[in-house]
Order: structure tokens, then sequence, then C-alpha cells
């Protein structure tokens, strides 16, 4: 090889042209997996720079073998996820109610790693489909991982874990086809799910505005099934599980979701990323509702059937203590790819109910991380690995780690000291000692036939707007569905949760003739007491913090202008981005260059919670003939954001279809004050008033 051109102090030309970077000490010297050096990584070994490749490189034997080997199956379910690494603190000691060690001392950090994810579409799949979002939490505590792997939603479709393997195959996918990913408005799914009342709870819940979060740091968490606390006495109390976030509960509109998912496919990954790398840590306070058998035995409903909640008015939450994410991962393949939750990783002072989805679930998590992650040994990968000491005999398999050490490999044992770990009865796991008799039967207990006085409960607790938004969601779902049969089965449901529901729906599907209640297994109750909590509306956040706003600017942005508004948003702990014609900035005013974050195009106003419209007259101008400057305007109206604004931009509000007659949520920046009107406007997120100028 000959030294041709320096590029840079470590970079040479080989002969054909090609660059080779080498290590001048600073960095690393490349090297094999067995550590042998590598001298060149651009060429493989060949008679003759033109000849056939040998045989004896096992430089591009073991690169290429390797790569070859780079996948791993994704899961089976939640294949699209993002975590982070953080930690939970509790405000109080629990010892009243669980021995669990975490749990005991007021102020203590228990270590945590959160996988957040869509449930059907794939890997690759867009981060605003309409779906379930997966919640999966993994303490690593002083007496093991206890993983508490939940949902955005407290219900789930089914009831009895036997029904798993058919809702995914109805969700996903159709299997000749093979579309359409990542969503469930086809045929297959809304065939399975007319075809089975019990999903009807959920089927308001994932119709709602809950299946579009804005991001996952505003999204609430539920552990779903009951599970039971024990005391080191050994008293049980049931214990539904609730993340709570801090920045409030926030969901994106239908006809955004859409947009995003062609401006920013990664937008709930991007966004998570971004708030912990600027500092800006998301967090969830856990809630507890606590209950007791006496309860259990007087709530109309079961308590094992995940179909169900219990009413935060009926139980309160018990705030315990809060989690906080604060780091990124190193590498997303080896944490957030490879980690591996499972609901039966549990520990001393907690334990499972008889929630028959539970305990179908407590069956499969393993099976299915020994598939995907190849062997028995996933658990010592370091992000599944408890970081608390662990002992045992279990020993070889599949890239073993952590093989027991000495002579023993067994117990009992006659080695002594050297005879290695033995069980623990003070504070080893104890199953609580329930109860249990009864005769073996395949059978459905009566106390889970009510399916539709939950799903009224969900639907008449939300307001106009959001019974509007579900109603919408499912005429979209059902016109994707070309059996008419299946449509008209669908709303037949509805009937027996809210007939005007039914009747819109059915109005909305063009449907023909008048749709008849399906016969319910039990009578649909009318007398549950709606509940506030189950709204997003009516839970709104306190602040703007965490959101992002983004200003559209030109050359000759007012720069004074645009400090105020980024001193208050600042303020309140919120984001400005600037949008300009080219990502190369603008001038601004007072001749000083801004860099833009985006340029207009790529950063559609679907990516923000708000926007300001500050370009100066002449830039206003140039921007009338820019079809994506109209559709940022356009779609924060249609998406009823708060717009900030400048006298200058009114011949674009003009050109993106604005009534001339400005609302409510138009406030008109001319200086610190007004700026700071724009932001507290901004805590409501969206001017709802305007849904009944534009549909969404
Ligand atoms: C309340 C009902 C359920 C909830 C809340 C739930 C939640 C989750 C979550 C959050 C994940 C993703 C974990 C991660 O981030 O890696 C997951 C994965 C999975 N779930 Fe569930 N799930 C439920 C029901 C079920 C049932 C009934 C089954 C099977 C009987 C099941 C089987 C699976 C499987 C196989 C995976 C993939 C795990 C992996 O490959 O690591 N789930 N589930």
């Amino acid at each position: 090889m000959k030294q041709t051109k320096k590029h840079t102090d470590d970079v040479v030309r080989g002969k054909g042209g090609e660059l080779h970077q080498t290590s001048n000490g600073d960095v690393p010297i490349l090297t094999t997996q067995q550590g042998t050096p590598v001298s060149d990584d651009q060429n493989s070994l060949k008679v003759g720079p033109r000849g056939p490749a040998t045989l004896e490189d096992f430089h591009l034997r073991e690169k290429i073998f390797h790569f070859d080997h780079e996948r791993i199956p994704e899961r089976v379910v939640h294949a699209r996820g993002f975590g982070a690494h953080g930690y939970f603190e509790n405000y109080e000691s629990l010892s009243d109610v669980t021995a669990a060690d975490l749990f005991q001392r007021a102020g203590e950090k228990t270590p945590a790693f959160v996988r957040f994810s869509t449930v059907a579409g794939n890997k690759g799949s867009a981060d605003l489909a309409r779906d379930v979002r997966g919640f999966a939490v993994k303490l690593y505590t002083q007496q093991g991982n206890w993983d508490i792997v939940g949902n955005n939603i407290p219900v789930f479709f089914i009831q009895d874990a036997i029904k798993f393997p058919d809702l995914i195959h109805a969700a996903k996918a159709e299997p000749d086809c093979d579309f359409p990913q990542a969503q469930t408005a086809h045929d297959n799914f809304w065939d399975f799910i007319s075809l089975m009342p019990e999903s009807m709870h959920m089927i308001m819940w994932i119709m709602s505005d809950r299946a579009i979060p804005r991001s996952f740091r505003f999204m609430e968490g539920f552990g779903v099934h009951t599970y039971r606390l024990v005391t080191a006495r050994g008293k049980s109390t049931f214990v539904k599980f609730h993340w709570k976030p801090k920045l409030g509960l926030q969901s994106v509109v239908w006809n955004e979701a859409v947009k995003i998912n062609g401006a920013d496919p990664d937008f709930h990954r991007r966004d998570l990323w971004n708030a912990i790398q600027s500092g800006s840590y998301p967090e969830w306070e856990l809630g507890l509702q606590l209950f007791d058998d006496a309860f259990a035995d007087s709530f109309d409903f079961d308590i094992l059937d995940a179909t169900k909640i219990i009413p935060e008015e009926q139980v309160p939450i018990r705030r315990v203590g809060r989690l906080v994410l604060d780091r990124c991962v190193d590498n997303f393949f080896a944490e957030t790819e490879q980690v591996a939750f499972c609901t039966n990783n549990i520990v001393p002072g907690i334990d499972f109910s008889n929630d028959p989805l539970l305990q179908g679930r407590n069956f499969s998590y393993l099976d299915t991380q020994v598939k995907r992650l190849g062997g028995p040994n996933f658990t010592h990968i370091p992000i599944n690995a408890p970081k608390c000491p662990f002992h045992n005999f279990q020993q070889d398999g599949h890239m073993a780690m952590f093989n027991p050490r000495g002579r023993a490999n067994y117990e009992p044992n006659s080695w002594g000291a050297e005879g290695g770990p033995r069980e623990s009865h003070d504070i080893g796991f104890r199953s609580f000692a329930a109860d249990e008799k009864g005769r073996k039967v395949r059978e459905r207990s009566e106390s889970f036939a009510d399916h539709y006085s939950q799903a009224r409960q969900f639907y008449v607790s939300q307001t106009k707007v959001e019974q509007g938004h579900i109603a919408e969601a499912l005429i979209f779902e059902l016109s994707k569905v070309h059996k008419p049969a299946i449509r008209a089965r669908l709303v037949s449901h509805l009937v027996n949760i809210d007939t005007k529901l039914a009747d819109r729906v059915a109005t909305g599907l063009g449907l023909q003739e008048k749709v008849q209640a399906l016969h319910p297994a039990v009578e649909t109750r009318k007398d549950l007491k709606p509940s506030k909590a189950l709204s997003i509306a009516l839970n709104p956040p306190k602040t703007f913090a965490g959101r992002k706003v983004g200003a559209l600017v030109t050359d000759g942005v007012d720069r004074a202008l645009l400090d105020a508004l980024k001193l208050e948003l600042d303020a309140e702990g919120a984001v400005l981005e600037i949008v300009a014609p080219t990502v190369g900035g603008v001038e601004a005013s007072d001749g000083t260059r801004m860099a833009a974050d985006e340029k207009i195009g790529g950063g559609p106003s679907v990516l923000y919670d708000a926007i300001a419209v500050l370009p100066s007259k002449d830039g206003a101008a140039s921007l009338l003939s820019n079809a994506s400057a109209k559709d940022f305007i356009s779609d924060a109206f249609g998406h009823l954001k708060f717009i900030a604004f400048v006298k200058a931009a009114t011949p674009l509000f003009e050109k993106a279809g604005i009534p001339e007659d400005l609302d409510d949520g138009f406030i008109e920046l001319t200086g610190r004050k007004s700026a700071a009107q724009f932001v507290a406007a901004c805590r409501k997120l969206r001017l709802w008033q305007r849904e009944q100028v534009v549909t969404t």
C-alpha cells in the first residue's frame, strides 16, 4: 500500500483509491473477535489484486459470518419498542402492606429499566399506529428483579390467556397478503372482535384517544391485573398498579396521527430520547389501589376479570413513589431489544392473583424469550441480570456466563462452607397461602359475564368531543372492513353500550337497516356512575412543560419578539424550535444569523404542540406559494392548536383558508406580555371549541 495523499493525519489511500483510516494511538486498534490486530479492513485476501478470494481469510470469514447472524427474531407481539433507564423512589414505607424489600424505606431508590411499545406493528412500523402501548417496567430490587409488564390501558381484550394467539393472529396483518401492517382496520380483526363480546370494554379504550398518545411521557401505565401485596406475617391485600405521568395526559387527534406517521415515523422514540438527552426527565408516580377480600366480594364485577377496572372513585389511588427516566441506552440492541420482561419475575412481598389471563402470561413469557434470545441463559445478559447478588446451581446451556464455582453444583450436599447457596426460610419467596378448591373444569366464571356495563361507563365518562372521537375511530376502522355483515355485527354490540353511539356509527357507515342489539349474556347496567379519571380531556395538564412550539420564520423575523417568546417558553419548561424556508436558517431583523431546526416541509406543524407564525412582511409574501407553509398553518388550525402570530402573517392565514374572524386560539405577539399570554393559553393544549368548525 502506498501512502499517497493524507486527508487527515491518519487516512491513507490504497492502490485502488480506497481510503484506510489507521489507528494513531488515540483510538484502539481494530481486532477480530479473537483479539488479532487487523491490518486492512478494506480488502479481502486474494491471489493477486484481481484474483480469487482465499479460503484462509479468517478476518473476512468472521466478519461476514457475524453480520449474517445479526438479526434475532423480533418479539411476537410488542415488537416495536423504545426503552430507557431510570429509578424508582419511595415516598414512604409500605411495610404496613408488603414485605417487598424495595418498598420498606422512604427515599430509597431502586434502579429501573422501562420499555414502551406498540403491540401489533412489526419492529419497523410507525409510532402513531392506533394501538395499545406497552408500558413494561423492570425494577432491579435488592431481592431480585420485579417486572410490572403493563399497558397504557387498564383493561384487556380477552379474559382467558387461551384466546391470546387468536387475538394476535386476528390483529396482525392478514396471513395471505401480509397487510395491513400495524393496523387493526381490517376484516380479520373486527371479525374476531365482533365475536368476542368480552372485548367491548377494551374496544372503547382503543377507539379513544388513549390509543394515539402524543408521547410516552404523557400517558398512564397500568399493571392491568389484580395482584397481591403480602406482609412478612403473610397478610394479603389485593392491589392494582397505576403509573400517573407528572406532565399530565395528552393525545394527538387522528388526522394528526396519520400525518405524523409520514412526517416522523419515529416520533415517540425521538421524543423520549430528546427529552432525556436535554435533561427534561419524564416522571410517573406509582399509584396503588389497595382493597381487601370484603371489597372484592362486594364489588360489582370480578376482580380477577382483566376486562374490568375498579373506578378510582370507588378505590382511591394511593401515590407511593415516583419513577424517573434519566438515562438513554448506550446501545439499542443490547438493552432495548434484548431486555426480557416477564410477569413471573416477582419478589417476596408481592404475589399473583388467580386472574386466568395473568396465569397464562406467567407461562408464556419465558417460552417466547428462550426462542427470541436463543437459549436459557438470557438472564445473563446485563440488561436482564439482577443487580443484587444471585446464586444457584443452574449451569451450562448456550452462552453461559455464570456457572456455579467449585465442586458443588447440586444441593443438598456435604461440602459445608464450600457447598454453595442454600434456601432461606426467613426472606425467601413464599406464595400467599390462598385456600383453593374446586372441580377441574374448562369453564368461564359467571362473574365474568357482564361485557357491556363498564364499556358504557367508560363511554359516558368521556366529554362530548372525546365521544365523537370514539365514534369517528369506529367509523374509520369499520369502513376498512369489506364484509358488511362484520360491520353490522359490531354495531349490534354498540347498541348494548349506547344507542346514540350505535346510531352515529351506523350512519357513518351508511348502514341501510336498523341494527338490533345483540342479545347480551347480562343486561347492560346504566346506573354505574361516570368516572372523571377515565377522560383525558377532564384531566388536563397544569403546565405546558415538556411540550414543543414550532416557530415559522423567514429572513427579517423580529428577533426581539422571538427572544421574548423563547424566554417565556424556557420559564415554562417548554421548547422552541425554528422552522425556516431552508435548514441553513435566516437572517433576523437585527442582522443576526439564526440556525433553523427544521426546513418547513421537514418540520410540519403536526410535530409541535403549538405554533408561532412570525414571518417578516417580505418573508410572508415569499411563503404564499409554499405548499408546506400553507399546510403548516392549516394543519395547526385543523388540529385545534394555539397559534401565536404577527400581523405580517395575515396573508398566509388567508391562503391557508383560516376564517377571517380569528378565534380565541390565535394570540398576536407584540412583546413579552403577549408571549406570556400565549404560553398560558397553550396549557390547555387545544382549543376544543374549534372542533365545531373543523373535524379532526
Ligand atoms: C393484560 C394483558 C397483557 C399485557 C398488559 C401485556 C403486556 C405486554 C408488554 C408490555 C409486552 C412487551 C414487553 C417488552 O417491552 O419487551 C408484552 C410482550 C409479550 N406478551 Fe404480553 N401482555 C398481555 C397479555 C399477554 C398474554 C395473555 C400473552 C400470552 C398468553 C402475552 C404474551 C406476550 C409475549 C409472547 C410477548 C413478547 C415477549 C418477548 O418476546 O420478550 N401477553 N406483553
